[in-house]
């Protein structure tokens, strides 16, 4: 007989451009279990039937990932949270045990540090600018703020103020802000004095898309760190370089967070030989190879 397969997948919308089964397919594969990640693009009014088939003991998923728009919205319907994942007020990875209790983590934060880990630059004293005010601000500010090797300053801009006001608001109410600080333009953000500089808005996955900041505040010795992987250099990255700071793109992001999603499902630490699979795939599917 064979054996029944267990499933991940994602939840999201949309989720055609998904990277994340080649991330985990890749894995399943390397680890030779009979698992399978699939896509689960849902509308809003789809969840709650969604989350109470997840509940019946004949469900065969195990494990989820979340995306936009859904990253605080699955939370009323998860039993518990992980410390991590209740500060940042996110959820990316659930959890589903044999009894099918649901428990929410968020690895898109500590992935966004492992990045920077592997990229051997240290946050600890530096000047960081952030463009953006959604789901990727959140996660990446709010582990900026957490970590005990704490930047000196946090400036955050996005094109809606009110938006990041009411980021800064809500994450006020879960731990100290007092480094970070709201402009309201990004003259404001002090890029002269940067040595960090996130990008999490969309503007630059369009090919014709413009660089949200002026090419001469640029410069050697910071790193532009843009989440975007698809262009793999967006106009901000190529005038980066061009600057001579150094770059990275969100493909390492998605790499570390996609690998701690795994452990959390597997509850244990993923080997380095499933790992390089897990890389070779991602960037083999994001054209880079
Ligand atoms: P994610 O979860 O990936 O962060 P999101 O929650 O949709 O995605 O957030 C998208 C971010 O890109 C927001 O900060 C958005 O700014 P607004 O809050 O003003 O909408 C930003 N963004 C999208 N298009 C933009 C544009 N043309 N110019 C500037 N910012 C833009």
């Amino acid at each position: 007989m064979e054996e029944q397969k267990a499933i991940y997948g994602i939840i999201g919308n949309p989720l055609k451009h998904s990277l994340s089964p080649i991330l985990h397919n890749a894995a399943f594969k390397a680890l030779a279990v009979p698992a399978e990640y699939r896509l689960f693009p849902l509308e809003e009014g789809q969840l709650e039937s969604f989350f109470q088939e997840l509940r019946n003991t004949d469900s065969s998923i195990f494990g989820l990932n979340v995306t936009v728009p859904y990253k605080e919205t699955v939370i009323p319907y998860l039993d518990s949270l992980n410390p991590l994942a209740q500060q940042v007020g996110a959820v990316n990875t659930i959890v589903i045990s044999e009894k099918r209790k649901l428990t929410g983590y968020n690895t898109d934060a500590p992935g966004f540090m492992a990045h920077l880990i592997e990229l051997n630059f240290s946050v600890e004293g530096k000047n960081i600018a952030i463009l953006g005010a959604g789901g990727s601000a959140r996660a990446i500010l709010s582990t900026l703020c957490i970590i005990p090797d704490r930047p000196r300053s946090i400036r955050i801009y996005n094109r809606t103020t009110a938006r990041v006001n009411e980021l800064i608001e809500d994450l006020k109410k879960r731990f100290d802000l007092d480094i970070v600080e709201a402009v309201i333009s990004v003259d404001d953000l002090n890029l002269r004095e940067c040595d960090l500089l996130i990008n999490t808005t969309s503007v630059g996955m369009k090919r014709d898309d413009p660089c949200l900041v002026d090419e001469d505040l640029l410069h050697p010795g910071m790193l532009v760190y843009d989440l975007i992987y698809r262009p793999k250099e967006t106009a901000l990255l190529k005038l980066a370089k061009h600057a001579g700071a150094l770059t990275a793109n969100g493909l390492g992001m998605l790499f570390y967070q996609g690998v701690l999603s795994l452990e959390h499902w597997a509850d244990t630490r993923i080997d380095d030989n499933v790992k390089i699979a897990m890389r070779q795939a991602l960037e083999r599917a994001a054209h880079y190879e």
